[in-house]
């Protein structure tokens, strides 16, 4: 299949051998899990068109998890590509249905959030291709494959209703396609179909053969030189095996939060205190353990740790004199304070009737706060870790005077030994009642000062666990 060319200049030149079989496999499920960049998409849309085009009568799916997802990052690549090859074509936003202009008939292209997988009971499709299947629930798939079953002859004929499945008759086979980044938490059930020998026996079975396509990001001549670099720049090792080898690897599960992002001979250190600069300051609120951690930047933005207070059973009113206290011994020279808090100290509590931001504002301490995510707070300090600004870690951390941060960072701040089964796509760090508290404060710092999300833009602060591809957003 790889050899369709529609014109001879529109001829499909593969990134890599892994298209090449991913074009040209005949199994009824074919998956090509694949690093970020590794040109899952690129080729994903390039086999849809080429089903499009071959098999004019048939009604197709092109689905991703979300809406956005599909129509930001999954479409534009077919869409791309159409006209690249010179086909016209229409995509209707309110029906979601892509219809190609072509002379004679044309069929439908289903264009689905896997989100709202239900929508799709009662629609028969010849083939089917799902992009970014990792965030993808076992359930949708399940619907989808259901949905996997389009009779139609060579010529484009639909089979009579009255004809059973059960008759041999000589159809056009229909297929799925997969293209994804792997991921062990978030789409074990992928890793199931393609891995576990009694599923595949038991699919087998029911005729229905199974592959699975490595392609490593490596791999795609047509990314932009510094792309892997950036990758790698972004993710631990064992995570870079997941997003840019794509291999199949179960990570975090209660291992260091920071792991080999962190090391101790080159982020440790000893800093003074410069008056000259604002003292920045991260809240963590809470009665049992409230946290704060005490920063400064240097004249290169270095980020650097000077101290941290974590307290007990202290309502916010005693934690803000404790913070004073620490500040009047430690840095009796401040003059300017940059405070961020978690947002959850918007809210007024029943006991005081004031908020723990009202409280801190009485205190004199001004706290802005942000919602995000943990995880994307990690990312951060992580990215924080990994980047060097002249030679120095962009964020370093005082030895002396911050021994439980360090703790954490060698390792006491972990992921749970067990996935919440509440959550079981989502992993975040040990909820351990004392680490958690000061990583919470110094990701406010984070997120406030140095997080930039904007999908399609190369940003220093990506999430590291909840990844999306630096370039797309997704
Ligand atoms: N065979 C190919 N020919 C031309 N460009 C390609 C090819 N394969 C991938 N690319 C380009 O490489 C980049 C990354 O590919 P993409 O499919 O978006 O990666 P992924 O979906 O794996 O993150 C895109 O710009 C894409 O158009
Ligand atoms: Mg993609």
């Amino acid at each position: 299949m790889s050899e369709v060319a529609f014109l001879p200049e529109h001829r499909f030149k593969p990134a890599n051998t892994a298209q090449e079989e991913f074009l040209d496999a005949e199994d009824k499920i074919v998956a090509y899990v694949g690093g970020l960049g590794s040109g899952k998409t690129h080729v994903g849309a390039f086999w849809a068109i080429t089903m499009m085009l071959t098999y004019r009568h048939a009604q197709g799916l092109i689905a991703a998890n979300t809406y956005k997802q599909l129509e930001s990052a999954t479409l534009p690549k077919v869409f791309q590509l159409l006209d690249e090859l010179g086909v016209r074509y229409h995509y209707n936003s309110q029906t979601k249905i892509l219809r190609l202009k072509l002379k004679g008939a044309t069929g439908l292209i289903h264009c689905r959030s896997l989100s709202e997988y239900q929508d799709l009971r009662g629609i028969e499709f010849l083939w089917i291709w799902l992009d970014e299947t990792r965030d993808t629930k076992e359930e949708a798939f399940k619907v989808v494959l259901g949905r996997l079953r389009q009779r139609i002859y060579p010529d484009g004929r639909p089979v009579p209703t009255a004809i059973p499945p059960s008759e041999k008759l000589d159809l056009v086979p229909t297929k799925l396609r997969i293209t994804t980044t792997p991921d062990m938490l978030k789409c074990k059930w992928l890793y199931d179909y393609l891995h576990n020998l009694e599923i595949r026996q038991k699919l087998s079975e029911d005729g229905i053969s199974v592959r699975e396509i490595k392609a490593s990001s490596r791999q795609n001549p047509y990314l932009e030189k510094d792309y892997i670099a950036l990758l790698e720049a972004s993710y631990d090792s064992e995570l870079a095996k997941q997003e840019i080898e794509g291999d199949w690897v179960l990570i975090p599960i209660g291992k260091p939060v920071f792991g080999t992002s962190f090391v101790p001979k080159i982020h440790l250190g000893k800093f003074t205190f410069n008056p000259h600069k604002p003292l920045i300051i991260g809240l963590d609120w809470g009665y049992h353990h409230p946290a704060a951690v005490f920063c400064q930047e240097d004249s290169q933005d270095h980020w650097i740790v000077l101290g941290e207070l974590l307290e007990r059973d202290k309502e916010t009113t005693e934690f803000c004199e404790a913070i004073w206290k620490y500040i009047n011994q430690r840095f009796p020279e401040a003059k300017e304070f940059d405070c961020y808090c978690d947002p959850a100290g918007k809210q007024r509590t029943s006991k005081s009737r004031k908020s723990d931001i009202e409280i801190a504002r009485e205190y004199k301490l001004y706290p802005i706060c942000k919602k995000s995510e943990i995880l994307d707070g990690i990312a951060v300090i992580r990215r924080k870790l990994g980047k060097l600004i002249a030679g120095l870690p962009a964020l370093v951390i005082d030895e002396n005077h911050c021994p439980l941060l360090v703790e954490g960072f060698r390792g006491a701040y972990h992921y749970p030994e067990k996935i919440d089964p509440a959550q079981p796509d989502k992993l975040v760090p040990f909820k351990d009642g004392k680490y958690e508290h000061l990583f919470d404060a110094l990701r406010y710092i984070g997120i406030n000062k140095y997080h930039v999300m904007n999908p399609g833009q190369r940003t220093d602060n990506q999430p590291a666990y909840d990844v999306v591809d630096p370039v797309t957003g997704y």
